[in-house]
């Protein structure tokens, strides 16, 4: 009798394993797929400037728009992520030391605005969602101060996705393919108007989705140990801060209430940049956002 059972029991957990392994390497196979996946978009480069103005607000953008955070403050890239099970992430050297060496100027629109390499293949986890509805002149900017940086020699791995990042992306809970994410056809305007207004605030929150998801309504977290993520509109929090609160919060990592916030999940280093206009349109955005 206990022996039939034992038979039975193994039976079902052999049957389990069974299942779960074909299930990983279907999504594995699906992984694959789509990193292989080649896509065209014709580019157009806009004005590139190299002159004072352009390079500074180039600068500016490299601060608010990560770009430092991850490709490391000399945007001579990083190992982000070195995990045995999730995989290796790995920011690239940008400068002449590194992909700058080789990339054309349409190459960096293609990066920045459809999430692709110079090989028409998906750039992994690099967040190019939030630099697609860049205008022209602040794309240029970027490019601009990008291409002039200086040359960082620093040999870096490349990148790989292990079985739990596979599974992850598969989830929908880390975003591997920020390509299928974009609206290719959406033309972004020439310039905008900078001054604060809840409309700069919605250009500038694209930056904050990758973590509190499109919506800003929070959730589980995309990053590896972080809090959960909260609610930054009209229901959360902020609804209730004042203007200097919000400010104040962004700039030293600390909230009204008291909570203290570890850059490395929440990264008020770089919201801290933010000039007094940009907080003012993301906080009018943000407090009335339904
Ligand atoms: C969340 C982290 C993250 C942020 C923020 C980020 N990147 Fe990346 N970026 C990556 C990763 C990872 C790769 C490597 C992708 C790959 O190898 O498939 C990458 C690749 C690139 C590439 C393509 C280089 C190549 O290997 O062909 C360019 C260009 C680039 N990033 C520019 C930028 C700029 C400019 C910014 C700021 C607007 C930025 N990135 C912000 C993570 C990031
Ligand atoms: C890398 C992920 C990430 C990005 C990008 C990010 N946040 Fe956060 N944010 C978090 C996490 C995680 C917390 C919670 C931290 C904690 O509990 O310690 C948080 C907390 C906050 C809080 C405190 C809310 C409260 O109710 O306590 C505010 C405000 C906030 N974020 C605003 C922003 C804004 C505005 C942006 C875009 C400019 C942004 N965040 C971008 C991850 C992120």
């Amino acid at each position: 009798m206990i022996k039939r059972i034992l038979k039975v029991l193994l039976f079902s957990v052999l049957g389990i394993v069974l299942v779960l392994l074909l299930f990983y390497v279907y999504v594995s196979w699906d992984f694959n797929q789509r990193a292989a996946k080649s896509y065209v978009y014709d580019v157009t480069v806009p004005n590139i400037s190299y002159d004072s103005a352009s390079l500074a607000l180039g600068a500016h953008l490299s601060v608010i728009k990560g770009c430092r955070d991850c490709h490391n403050d000399d945007l001579g890239g990083r190992v982000m992520i070195d995990d045995p099970a999730l995989g290796r992430v790995v920011p690239t050297n940008l400068t002449k030391g590194g992909v700058g060496a080789q990339y054309s100027l349409e190459d960096w629109v293609r990066a920045l605005r459809h999430g692709i390499g110079p090989d028409q293949k998906p750039l992994l986890f690099m967040p190019a969602h939030e630099t697609a509805n860049m205008t022209d002149k602040d794309l240029a900017a970027l490019i601009a101060y990008c291409t002039q940086s200086a040359t960082v020699t620093r040999e870096l791995p490349s990148i790989e996705i292990r079985p739990v990042g596979k599974l992850l992306n598969y989830f929908g809970k880390m975003h591997m393919f920020p390509v299928e994410m974009i609206d290719h056809d959406f033309i972004p305007p020439a310039d905008m108007d900078k001054s604060v207004s809840p409309e700069f605030g919605e250009y500038l929150a694209v930056t904050c989705t990758g973590c509190h998801y499109s919506n800003f309504k929070g959730g589980s977290p995309q990053v590896p140990g972080s809090p959960p993520v909260p609610d930054i509109t009209s229901t959360g929090n902020l609804a209730n801060w004042t203007e200097g609160e919000f400010m104040q919060t962004l700039r030293t990592g600390t909230t009204p209430q008291g909570k203290m916030m570890q850059n490395e999940f929440m990264p008020w280093k770089m919201t801290s940049e933010f000039t007094d206009e940009e907080l003012k349109s993301l906080y009018l955005y943000l407090k009335d956002h339904p």
